[in-house]
């Protein structure tokens, strides 16, 4: 039976991204025999302009019953004046939040090749190998009550409620655990226990959840620390496991350390191992349609959807496939092609879609 992908591009860069991880699925299916189903939706201001809604009924039916869905990314000065609840991001937590994603494995590797690209000086990056496991369906992003409400003088408040259940704490700190496990065994718990009751649960909930853990050494750091140790001597973490907000802000200041936000593929996964992968960075208005983006974090979102998701006991295709994927980055790479963002004085300048093409090149003829 086909395996069924959903595929839903977004805005901005969104499309533009996504029509390279498609070229590249299409040779990968041709390489390794992949029986797989594409099926297409709109999400985010694409929905809104054709549904007047981030995200239609019709659109989540097909997500649930999707293997697995690759986002691009939404969002965009056409929809910012919007009230909260219609905007496009809205589209994309309502899937992760319907679909019960709540882990969001973000992984910032380095590719050797982007030594110096690296907003850090190369020594400090070589054989940079972080996951950030993010909570993805609590905490302060989804805490009610929420809102902006006018007081008895007059002046308006903005109000959000940050909050996690013990239960939320324990089965992400469970797959954080799990990952670290088959990785370098050492997992950072980041949080803010010095200031905030509800990371004071978190961090003791983590700590009981070790005792099942006692081959993986358990560290806790408040997450300004861990901010400016990431950007100090990144190469001390294995594993990071926070919540929703402190994981959204970290991983960006990791995927800089890669070299470029372009880069930085993620997959959201729940309890029956569903996922949705997207790039960790956004729809990029200010390059959008200029042919300019990186797709490699599109692509390699792909790469983590048919090694997580796709790939299982019957077939070992998906997963030699996501390895390709990944070769054939890191060859691109190796000929010197680069889009703006990672780019350096003599390299082979590409654009969106010559990196696509290279990437296809690669993968066909390697
Ligand atoms: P952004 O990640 O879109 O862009 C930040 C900077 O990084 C920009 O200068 C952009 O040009 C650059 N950049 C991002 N991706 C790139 C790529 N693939 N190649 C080259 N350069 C790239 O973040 P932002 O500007 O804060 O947000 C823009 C819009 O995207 C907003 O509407 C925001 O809500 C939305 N957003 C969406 C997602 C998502 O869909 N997953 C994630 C983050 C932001
Ligand atoms: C991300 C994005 C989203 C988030 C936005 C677009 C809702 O920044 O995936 O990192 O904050 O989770
Ligand atoms: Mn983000």
């Amino acid at each position: 039976m086909s395996k069924q992908i959903l595929c839903l591009p977004g805005d901005g860069i969104g499309p533009e991204i996504m029509a390279q991880a498609l070229k590249v699925l299409d040779a990968a299916k041709q390489r390794f025999g992949l029986n797989i189903e594409v099926s297409h939706g709109l999400v985010g201001g694409a929905a809104i302009d054709h549904d007047g809604v981030p995200l239609s009924d019709e659109t989540l039916d097909m997500a649930r019953n999707s293997d697995a869905i690759l986002f691009g990314a939404v969002g965009g000065p056409k929809w910012d004046h919007l009230p909260m609840a219609g905007r496009p991001e809205k589209g994309l937590l309502q899937l992760r939040s319907e679909l019960d994603l709540f882990a969001n494995l973000r992984p910032a590797i380095l590719f050797p090749q982007l030594a110096e690209t690296s907003s850090l000086k190369p020594e400090l990056v070589a054989g940079l190998d972080i996951l950030i496991v993010r909570e993805l369906t609590g905490g302060i992003y989804f805490g009610e009550p929420r809102g902006v409400r006018t007081l008895e003088n007059g002046e308006r408040e903005g109000f959000n409620t940050y909050v996690y259940r013990e239960s939320e704490i324990r089965r992400i700190a469970k797959v954080a655990f799990e990952a670290a496990r088959k990785r370098g065994r050492r997992l950072c718990s980041v949080d803010k226990s010095n200031v905030l009751e509800v990371t004071g649960l978190w961090r003791e909930v983590v700590i009981d959840e070790s005792a099942s853990y006692n081959d993986v050494e358990l560290s806790h750091m408040y997450v300004d620390n861990a901010a400016m140790q990431l950007v100090r001597a990144p190469k001390q973490f294995d594993v990071m496991v926070t919540g929703n907000m402190f994981g959204d802000i970290l991983s960006d200041c990791a995927a800089m350390l890669t070299g470029s936000i372009g880069m930085l593929p993620s997959a959201s996964l729940n309890e029956k191992n569903q996922g949705m992968y997207e790039p960790v960075h956004g729809s990029a208005p200010d390059i959008a349609g200029e042919n300019k983006a990186n797709p490699l974090a599109q692509i390699l979102s792909l790469a983590m959807l048919l090694r997580y998701s796709l790939a299982d006991g019957s077939s070992l295709a998906e997963a030699a496939a996501a390895d390709a994927i990944e070769k054939a980055v890191s060859d691109v790479l190796d000929k010197g092609y680069r889009t703006g963002d990672i780019a350096f004085d003599g390299c082979q300048l590409a654009g969106t879609v010559e990196m696509g093409d290279a990437v296809v090149e690669c993968l066909l003829n390697t």
